[in-house]
């Protein structure tokens, strides 16, 4: 089977009714990055940073996996399916989809904050101050949060350089390193990026740009390359 990798971002989630984050109305216009997605907000303010994701979480367990979450899982029927996403809900899980690489960790799990390989999952979607690991450190968002490392960055980069086949979709491309994955898919392969507002500064000489939103462009194009496959 070909390998299909499909690189996503906050716009895929976005008709499940996940904002996105620099949208308009997007989630960095409400919130300061500062006061809530850095190790720093989390020493000064660790329960507004908890408040913060314990709103996500109840966010995302009121949505649902959309057409465009559905069009990636239904084509592992037919490719070798990678998803690397930026995303932190669990909504291509929910879609079916098997293979997921979170790159900015996962909003329905937390970690010890003293011992950072004890990750657990989160049932319901409220973590407070107080609720420790078995060890008795503090439990804090399983999320890259901006300024620490992104741990799985080089296992991306490998898959992407492995793919026959490689779809951008819903991304601003504003983030970095995520953003760098693009450079390393083959000059030779199929490349495509879906997106109602793509971010045109890149260099998309070789992408084809599909200007949709993900629940219309991304099944026509599983569609489309589904049909090729047994042209
Ligand atoms: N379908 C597809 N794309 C959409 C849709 C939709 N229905 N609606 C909006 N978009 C697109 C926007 O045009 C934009 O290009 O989704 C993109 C969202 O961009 P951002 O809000 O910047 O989200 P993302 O690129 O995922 O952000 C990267 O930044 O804040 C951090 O860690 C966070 O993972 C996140 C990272």
């Amino acid at each position: 089977m070909k390998r299909l990798v499909v690189f996503t971002g906050a716009g895929i989630s976005a008709e499940s009714g996940i904002k996105t984050f620099r949208d308009s109305n997007g989630l960095w216009e409400e919130h300061k990055i500062e006061d809530v997605a850095t190790p720093q907000a989390w020493v000064k303010n660790p329960a507004l940073v908890q408040e913060f994701y314990n709103q996500r979480r109840k966010n995302l367990l009121e949505a649902k996996p959309n057409a465009g979450h559905q069009a990636i899982a239904e084509l592992q029927k037919y490719f070798n399916v990678q998803v690397i996403t930026q995303n932190v809900d669990d909504l291509h899980e929910r879609a079916g989809s098997q293979n997921v690489l979170h790159l900015h960790g996962e909003l329905m799990k937390v970690r010890s904050s003293g011992y950072p390989e004890l990750i657990y999952s989160v049932k319901g979607w409220e973590v407070k101050m107080g609720d420790l690991c078995e060890k008795g450190s503090q439990l804090r968002p399983h999320i890259v949060w901006f300024g620490e490392m992104v741990p799985e960055m080089d296992n991306a980069i490998e898959l992407v350089q492995q793919a026959d086949i490689f779809i951008v979709v819903g991304t601003s491309l504003n983030v970095y390193p995520a953003a760098n994955l693009l450079d390393y898919a083959s000059a030779e392969i199929s490349k495509f990026y879906v997106d109602p507002n793509p971010d045109l500064v890149y260099n998309f000489a070789d992408i084809k740009v599909i200007k949709q939103k993900a629940g219309i462009g991304l099944p026509d194009l599983a569609d489309k390359l589904i049909k090729e496959l047994f042209n």
